[in-house]
């Protein structure tokens, strides 16, 4: 099924060729949906940027005569009522008022399919997110990253794609020589088993390990013996190294069961594909770089590979002692996936503080001809920034997500829910809500009152929104109202009611807007604007009862259903009842 938006580029397409008698390429034409009826349904700027080429005067006698050509196109002339040129040059197009009332029939008709695409078919992508360290706390930067990246798989998923999802774990690398260190010298296993949260014994003995080698250097060679040891694949290491990634499960199980997120079941069963995994597939790495003469010996005996015009500091592959790296082990990981699923994209949902990492990581990957532009995709989120200021494990002030769930919980009860199950379902909601509202890239401050808020742009508010409208369609059904609606009432559509249709249009424009981008913000905000339109709507007139029952309610029920759409796609739930 084509979309509205492709139809109309591709008259604008051909209007573009006769004019310029040069074919165009899609990409250079972009159409806007402007949130202001006044600028239309639709919008593009073509005219402003490509009006150069076309021998007119200015933009806006090109976009005059592309607007003369479009209106005299038929095709168009069955979507579009109305063709303006605007400011210096954008064209603006208005729907006809049948097809917008054809298209709420379409959302009654394709429910939980409406704004769902196949346009990217037969393409794979992979999402890797969450990727929280084993025995570090999971912090509010891993739960930022596991909302984000479950949105933006499921938006992926939604225009076609073939997702699978991954969960990068830090579960390797010499902090396992320290925690080893620490949990021989200092720890107690049966006391940390026993510990209802195996994982805050685990910090502070990385804590005390940092404490006691700022005093005696020397722990830190102790350290790199044992990961050294792990590494070689002693039993002692690896028995450790054992239970420190089954008690961090413990907690992982938690969080991810209450948010509601599952990674692909091809990766260790749904546990995700973590560092530790890809041990023993470094050293084709390595001989791969030595064969590409990638790899250079730096100063200090350690192996590097460098860029080109220094354009990113060098990227260490292998220390003096043989250890691997960060990079190495990202390396391997990205060969494995190429070699099993050959992907078309792969993108790691990782805070923004790491995009240098990212960058040099992509750059490698580009020189050993692995992946190309486009194909590598950092989406980096920015901090959660707390008034008490940033976290820090070694220094032990941390944000515990546990403790972070069970506040939400409690402010949501506060709300007058008494229903408990009803009340952890919102206030985790709220949280994602509030991570995915904004630009990933922007900073937040952590706030309590604007996440867990009725009114603002908040999850429960859109929540309610959706639950308000399932309340109208209860009604009516006990009313004995049957479905279906008469469209005649629509011929005269009030502006509340013409705004709501025009904007319902729009969804699966958004969609994929959404998921090219990488932003489920887009999403949030769509909703948001059609949550406000309708309590606006609601709030003036009546729907049962009213002399234009069948269609108001035709338009509730299509607005419920694109908002739970919606929130689907964000991972969040649409209660029927609030
Ligand atoms: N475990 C890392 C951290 O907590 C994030 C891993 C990100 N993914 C990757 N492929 N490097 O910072």
């Amino acid at each position: 099924m084509t979309s509205l938006s492709e139809k109309i580029k591709k008259c604008v397409l051909g209007a573009a060729l006769a004019i310029l008698k040069k074919k165009i390429v899609a990409n250079d034409l972009v159409l806007e949906f402007p949130e202001n009826e006044t600028f239309g349904d639709y919008s593009t700027n073509f005219a402003l940027h490509s009006w150069p080429e076309s021998g007119f005067k200015n933009p806006s006698e090109f976009a005059a005569a592309l607007a003369i050509k479009l209106r005299k196109d038929n095709d168009l002339a069955k979507i579009v009522s109305k063709i303006e040129v605007a400011g210096p040059g954008f064209i603006n197009f208005w729907l006809k008022k049948e097809i917008l009332i054809e298209n709420l029939g379409e959302i009654l008709k394709r429910k939980e399919k409406y704004g769902v695409s196949q346009i990217n078919k037969d393409k794979t992508a992979i999402v890797e997110y969450s990727s929280p360290n084993i025995a570090k706390p999971f912090t509010i930067g891993h739960l930022r990253s596991t909302i984000i990246g479950d949105a933006i798989a499921n938006l992926l998923q939604a225009t076609g794609w073939k997702v699978y999802r991954d969960n990068h774990l830090g579960d390797w690398g010499t902090q396992f020589g320290k925690m080893i260190y620490a949990i021989k010298t200092w720890g107690d296993e049966e006391e940390i088993a026993k510990s209802e949260n195996p994982v805050k014994d685990l910090v502070a003995l990385y804590v005390k390990f940092h404490e006691q080698a700022e005093k005696n250097p020397s722990l830190e060679d102790e350290a790199r013996k044992w990961f050294k040891k792990l590494e070689d694949g002693d039993g002692e290491a690896k028995r450790l190294w054992q239970k420190c990634v089954d008690w961090s499960w413990l907690i992982f199980d938690k969080i991810y069961s209450k948010l509601g997120v599952v990674f692909s079941r091809d990766f260790e069963g749904g546990r995700g594909l973590g560092e530790s995994f890809f041990e023993n597939r470094m050293k084709a790495v390595i001989d791969e770089l030595e064969e590409k003469k990638l790899l250079q010996v730096g100063k200090e005996g350690a192996k590097l590979v460098f860029f080109e015009k220094d354009k990113y500091p060098p990227a260490m592959i292998l220390k003096k002692d043989g250890a691997t790296l960060y990079h190495t082990r990202d390396l391997a990981t990205d060969k494995y996936r190429l070699e099993k699923y050959n992907p078309d994209l792969i993108i790691n949902e990782v805070g923004a503080e790491q995009t240098l990492y990212f960058r040099q990581l992509f750059e490698m990957e580009k020189l050993l001809g692995w992946y190309k532009d486009g194909q590598r995709v950092h989406v980096g989120h920015g901090l959660i920034r707390f008034k008490e200021g940033k976290m820090s494990t070694r220094k032990g002030n941390v944000v515990w997500m546990e403790e972070v769930l069970q506040e939400a919980q409690k402010r949501a009860v506060e709300l007058g829910s008494n229903d408990t199950k009803l009340a952890e379902t919102v206030s985790v909601d709220a949280l994602k809500y509030n991570d995915l509202k904004r630009d990933p890239k922007t900073e937040i401050v952590f706030d309590w009152d604007e996440i867990i808020n009725m009114k603002g742009n908040s999850g429960p508010y859109l929540q309610y929104t959706h639950a308000r409208c399932q309340g109208v369609l209860e009604k009516a059904k006990m009313n004995g109202q049957k479905t279906g609606f008469d469209k005649k009432e629509f011929l005269t559509p009030e502006s509340g009611e013409l705004s709501i249709l025009r904007w319902l249009t729009k969804f699966p424009d958004i969609v994929v807007q959404a998921a090219e981008q990488y932003a489920p913000n887009l999403i949030c905000n769509y909703l948001f604007n059609l949550a406000q339109k309708f309590n606006f709507f609601y709030s003036r007139g009546r729907i049962i009862g009213s002399e234009k029952e069948s269609s108001r309610l035709a338009l509730t029920q299509a607005v419920a259903q694109v908002l739970k759409n919606g929130l689907d796609l964000l991972g969040i739930k649409a209660p029927e009842k609030m």
